[in-house]
């Protein structure tokens, strides 16, 4: 996510791609598919067990090709047959109103290009292999659907209700990023990893349960004031016990401060 921007209307800031299936596949090199493979293949290795049990399930019911770069449009089919979600093609970081705004209509944006083979660790901008492989198994999960819809309406609502607190603006990217991104949750089986940030990333996926970070209790009002870093790995992670009390602890969290 972007700097806050003064809301426009979609169209005036980013092409609308809604359509998925109206969007040219772009014409992927087999290097490209190897960069693919590579990275699907890493992640398969470490991510049993760390992940969460809603993401792997999830993972099973997107399907995701190991060898080569899936088309945008198949996997939004697959993620709409169970939840009614949709994937749209944007070319990168989609600013913020705009990002809420999808959210809210239940669009995750995503890009179509893969990240450089010498990327495989780490990329500054978020590629599809993120996009996709760390974003889409939740998205077939009802209760982080539910979360992920009531967040985007309430980015919405900071940006377009005057009797907001305009610091409501920052407060929502913070939370993104220590949830969404950055989140880790307490499954039966011991402490696991829901977000995006650290799915998509093998370092990421060890350091985030080993000792290096701290472990530190839910709590959005705290998250709502915390700053982040996007250069380096996160020394601080915030644990939820469950996507029912992501879900309630923010509704709660975001009618106190007038924004559901
Ligand atoms: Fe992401």
């Amino acid at each position: 996510m972007e700097e806050a921007v003064i809301p426009r209307g979609m169209h005036d800031c980013i092409p609308d791609y809604r359509d998925i299936h109206a969007v040219e596949v772009p014409a992927y090199t087999d290097i490209e598919h190897h960069t693919w493979a590579q990275l699907y293949a890493n992640q398969h290795k470490v991510l049993p067990g760390r992940a969460c049990d809603e993401f792997m399930a999830g993972l099973d019911t997107v399907g995701f090709p190991a060898e080569r770069i899936p088309a945008l449009a198949d996997i939004s089919d697959h993620i709409a047959a169970h939840s009614g979600w949709t994937i749209m093609r944007v070319d990168g970081l989609v600013p913020n109103y705009e990002f809420f705004k999808l959210l809210s209509e239940r669009i995750f944006p995503s890009t179509d290009f893969i990240r450089r083979p010498d990327e495989l660790e780490y990329t500054p901008s978020p590629d599809m292999f993120h996009d996709l492989l760390g974003h889409a198994p939740l998205l077939v999960n009802p209760r982080f659907c539910a979360f992920f819809e009531k967040f985007g309406q309430a980015g919405v609502n900071a940006f377009t209700n005057p009797a907001i607190d305009p610091a409501a603006r920052d407060w929502l990217p913070r939370i993104y990023w220590y949830t969404v991104e950055y989140g880790l949750i307490r499954n039966p089986g011991g402490l696991r990893i829901y977000g995006a940030g650290i799915l998509s990333s093998p370092k990421e996926v060890l350091y985030s349960l080993s000792d290096g970070p701290k472990k530190l209790p839910f709590d959005l009002e705290v998250i709502a004031n915390k700053s982040y870093d996007i250069w380096h790995m996160q020394e601080e992670l915030f644990v939820i016990d469950s996507f029912d009390q992501l879900e309630d602890s923010f509704y709660a969290w975001a009618h106190r401060h007038g924004l559901l």
